[in-house]
């Protein structure tokens, strides 16, 4: 129930101000992110709830199966305006296990528009084609193909001029690869970080 939700809100608003009064006076003149999250659009998988971040510590875009995409002019806007104004030190790229779009991608099927998003994982799947076929299962298939397109987005990403322009600058910025994991709710680091 709509309802709900709004009640909800009221208490929570209360519940914070009585824990700490300044606190939405205080985010409601600056936020200061430290980190910049690129993940899947997921219900499952909300950025603050799973890391126990507090509103003003993450900067969040999310799409369907957290792509990176050339030319996205939404992930773009939020990737400058994270490490140019906001001063973010970690961009992390989090998909998950059993990412339905991981799945469409490579299913066969006609799903529509979503087909076109979805390309890249289907690139991801050609490319490590032998990798992906030596494994046992298709479960085991799906968890490498997640695990290697969010690779493959920490890779697009560290060659975005955004983020080379950074770099060149000195400027302290790290880009990691997370997995998470629908059925125990643990991230594992997928040990792809990048840093200028
Ligand atoms: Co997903």
């Amino acid at each position: 129930m709509l309802a709900d939700l709004l009640n909800h809100n009221l208490l929570w608003a209360a519940a914070k101000t009585r824990e700490d009064p300044a606190f939405f006076k205080r985010l409601s003149a600056l936020q200061k992110p430290e980190y910049l999250w690129i993940g899947c659009s997921d219900s499952r998988v909300p950025a603050n709830v799973i890391t126990g971040l507090e509103p003003g510590e993450v900067f969040v875009h999310r799409n369907v199966a957290n792509l990176v995409h050339r030319g996205d002019l939404n992930l773009l806007s939020v990737l400058e305006f994270a490490v140019e104004a906001l001063d973010v030190e970690h961009i992390i790229v989090c998909g998950h296990y059993g990412c339905g779009g991981v799945r469409a991608a490579i299913d066969g099927h006609r799903h529509g528009i979503i087909d076109h998003w979805l390309q890249p994982i289907r690139d991801v799947a050609d490319i490590c084609r032998h990798e992906l076929e030596e494994l046992d299962g298709e479960e085991a298939r799906h968890n490498r193909l997640c695990e290697l397109s969010i690779r493959a987005q920490v890779d697009g990403l560290s060659r975005t001029p955004i983020i080379k322009s950074a770099w060149n600058r000195g400027k302290s910025l790290s880009i990691h690869g997370w997995v998470y994991g629908l059925n125990d709710g643990i991230i594992r680091d997928l040990n792809c970080s990048h840093s200028g």
